[in-house]
């Protein structure tokens, strides 16, 4: 309802922060907590958040007052996530390019595991550990070769990628163990990629890791953790009609595929299934024109610098125009096509093309769904643009 409001007026006096700005649902965030939570509880599972989607201050309390764990890339999320309250024994620390200082702060911190990604880091994270006197859990993140059907850039397990330790390599990986006398190997990692919409894709997953964990325990390490990594897509054609990703069916994949023995926990890292739909962002039309060739543009204020999705994977966000959706009777807007871009001097700032789209005026406020996880965390400061503030659904102000 609150974003309706922002829409009759035009300026900050009507109580409408100047755009383009973040807005997030915080009672749908709370809603996707709670099913996820439940969800995940039903077969005893542990979710950490992929903090990499989003790390603003409000989203990380509520997350992790639900009781999530926390997942992270760097040690500048170790080091954030611990600053927004998530307990260290429920950190895990993935990332094919760790460097010393990286992991000298995850160790201070005492997370609860490294996911490790290559035979060097391996020796790298021992001889780090062995300098502080302290002792750590690893993970092996390993490439199952699972290719998902998600778009290249954010698939990551298939034999090619630079992902994981490959399972050519894992015998080697096993030999190192003996001589590494600060590290303890209690599980393993596996990620195979992100807006992963088919549900299948994890049932070959998890029988793919069937296959990993039992080569292991055939030569006799034990694992007390498995982590699957995150992945689970959500709707950005329809936003309004799966506000809540399918968690209880991606969980049930697991437990119908996925061999637990007695005594191992099974780990998640979700990202954007937790944040990607209570996160919008809004702008307003700046100029309309139409190119030679007769095709419209709406050129907006935000661009690729707020939210480079579509500039960089061709991704597909609904777009809205909460104005023309407020008019009614004569002031009805009929539809035509627009391209709607944002103001940077790049080409590929486009958020859409063609699409069909109520006509649309100077000042109208547009509305970019499904931006909760990978907008504002992508943000740069590309033609000396200031990054964009955020606002919360349940501040007391008229958004
Ligand atoms: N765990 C690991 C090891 C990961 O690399 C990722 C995401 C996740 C968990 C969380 O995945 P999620 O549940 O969010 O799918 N910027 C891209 C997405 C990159 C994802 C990178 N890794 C985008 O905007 O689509």
């Amino acid at each position: 309802m609150g974003r309706y409001v922002l829409s009759m007026g035009s300026g900050e006096q009507f109580g409408v922060p100047a755009t383009p700005f973040y807005y997030y649902d915080i009672e749908l965030l709370r809603r996707t907590l709670s099913t996820v939570m439940t969800e995940a509880g039903r077969y005893g599972y542990c979710v950490h958040y992929a903090m990499k989607a989003n790390v603003e201050p409000r989203i990380l309390g509520e997350i992790q007052r639900a009781g999530l764990g926390a997942d992270c890339v760097s040690g500048y999320e170790v080091a954030c996530a611990v600053e927004n309250g998530f307990s260290p024994d429920k950190i895990v620390f993935a990332g094919v390019g760790k460097s010393d200082h990286e992991i000298r702060t995850a160790i201070e911190a005492g997370i609860f595991a490294f996911n490790c990604e290559s035979l060097e880091e391996l020796e790298v994270i021992d001889s780090l550990a062995a300098e502080l006197g302290r002792s750590v859990n690893v993970a092996l993140r390993i490439n199952p070769d699972v290719r998902p059907e998600t778009h290249r850039y954010i698939s990551t397990g298939q034999a090619e990628s630079k992902f994981g330790i490959s399972y050519t390599e894992i015998e080697q990986a096993l030999s190192k163990l003996p001589g590494l006398n600060h590290i303890r190997i209690v599980g393993l990692h596996f990620h195979i990629g992100s807006q992963i919409r088919n549900l299948a894709s994890f049932g070959e997953l998890a029988d793919r890791v069937n296959e990993i964990a039992a080569w292991f325990e055939e030569r006799g390490v034990e694992l007390r953790h498995l982590n699957m990594g995150g992945g689970l897509g959500i709707d950005y054609n329809d936003p309004d009609g799966e506000p809540v990703p399918d968690f209880a069916g991606y969980f049930r994949m697991f437990h119908e595929h996925l061999r637990v023995r007695p005594g191992q926990t099974v780990h998640f890292e979700l990202g954007r299934s937790i944040v990607a739909q209570c996160g919008e962002l809004l702008t307003r039309v700046l100029y309309t024109k139409t190119t030679a060739g007769g095709a419209k543009f709406a050129i907006v204020d935000a661009g690729m610098t707020e939210l480079i999705r579509p500039a960089l994977y061709g991704a597909h966000h609904r777009i809205e125009n909460l104005t023309a959706a407020v008019a009614t009777g004569v002031s009805a807007r009929p539809m035509g096509v627009y391209s709607i871009a944002g103001p940077i001097c790049e080409s590929s700032d486009v958020f859409v093309r063609d699409l069909e789209f109520p006509e649309t005026y100077r000042g109208d406020l547009l509305a970019i769904r499904s931006t909760g996880a990978y907008g504002s965390i992508m943000a740069s400061n590309y033609n000396m643009r200031p990054i964009a503030p955020s606002y919360f659904g349940d501040e007391d102000r008229s958004v």
